[in-house]
């Protein structure tokens, strides 16, 4: 598959997408946004794929936001429209990915930046990184899912702290507030990232897979998480990594996921 706006390589397990519009400070235009979504679908179904890892490249941005150029003349349905097919193309598939989305901050984190930040599963961001929701200095509000991610990872009244005033946060206030994981310099970020993924590898990814189901499910209207996580603790018991992990404990060796 060939894409004008990502990178993607893959090494151990890995997958790395870099978001590649730099002279726009990788601002997610429409192409960006499908592009993303269409390597989201390629690597669900790549089996030598068992993390995401998703950046952005160069030094001063992850992503500065949507591209406020394509919808500056929007209407109330376009705008609508805009919201919808954003959510369902990209934001929450992330968020739902069956295997781990680690987002590595590596800069501006913006408006769908950081939206896109908050839809991964973890976050790590260098130490220049700057983060925040500015939409309402645009006359609106976050449409990609930040009104609720954003009060999810950091609690009701600094979300709207954060949202009123439509400012920007340093790494070391997102890391206070924990909408981040960890902080580092910027040249150890991606191998930050990178080991956190590979502790992440030597579990289950059956696991993994069922746990993010689980973590969701809590957050869905009309789903009881507990619910979900006795269905999904029962359905393990019949894959093979059940059964590898449980038979290495009982023969005191290490499990091995990746047979
Ligand atoms: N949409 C479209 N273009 C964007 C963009 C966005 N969200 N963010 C940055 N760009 C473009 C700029 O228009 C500029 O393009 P140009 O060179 O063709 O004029 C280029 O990226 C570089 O940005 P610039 O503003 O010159 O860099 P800066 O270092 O002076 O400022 C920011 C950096 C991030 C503070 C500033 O770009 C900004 O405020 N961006 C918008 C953030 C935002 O509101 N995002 C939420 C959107 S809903």
């Amino acid at each position: 598959m060939n894409f004008n706006n990502l990178l993607l390589e893959k090494s151990e397990g890995i997958a790395l997408l870099t978001i590649s519009r730099p002279e726009k400070l990788n601002a997610l235009n429409k192409q960006t946004i499908e592009e993303l979504s269409a390597a989201l679908d390629m690597l669900r179904e790549d089996p030598s794929v068992r993390l995401l890892v998703i950046t952005g490249s160069g030094e001063k941005a992850f992503v500065a936001g949507a591209d406020i150029s394509e919808f500056a003349d929007f209407n109330p349905s376009q705008g609508k429209a805009l919201a919808a097919e954003g959510q369902q193309k990209l934001f929450d598939k992330v968020a739902r990915f069956s295997k781990p989305v680690i987002a590595a901050i590596n800069g501006f984190a913006l408006g769908g930046g950081l939206e896109l930040a908050m839809a991964a599963h973890v976050r790590v961001a260098s130490e220049n990184a700057k983060m925040g929701l500015p939409e309402l200095s645009l006359g609106l509000i976050p449409g990609y899912g930040g009104t609720q991610r954003l009060a999810e990872l950091i609690g009701k009244g600094r979300a709207f702290e954060w949202l009123f005033s439509a400012g920007m946060w340093s790494a070391q206030d997102a890391l206070s507030y924990g909408l981040v994981n960890h902080v580092v310099p910027q040249n150890e970020l991606i191998d930050t990232a990178r080991s956190l993924a590979k502790k992440f590898m030597k579990n289950s990814s059956m696991a993994m897979s069922a746990t993010i189901q689980a973590v969701n499910a809590g957050y869905e209207d009309g789903v009881n998480g507990y619910t979900i996580e006795v269905n999904l603790f029962g359905q393990l018991f019949g894959t093979p990594e059940f059964k590898e992990g449980t038979e290495a404990f009982l023969q005191k060796r290490k499990p091995d996921f990746n047979r």
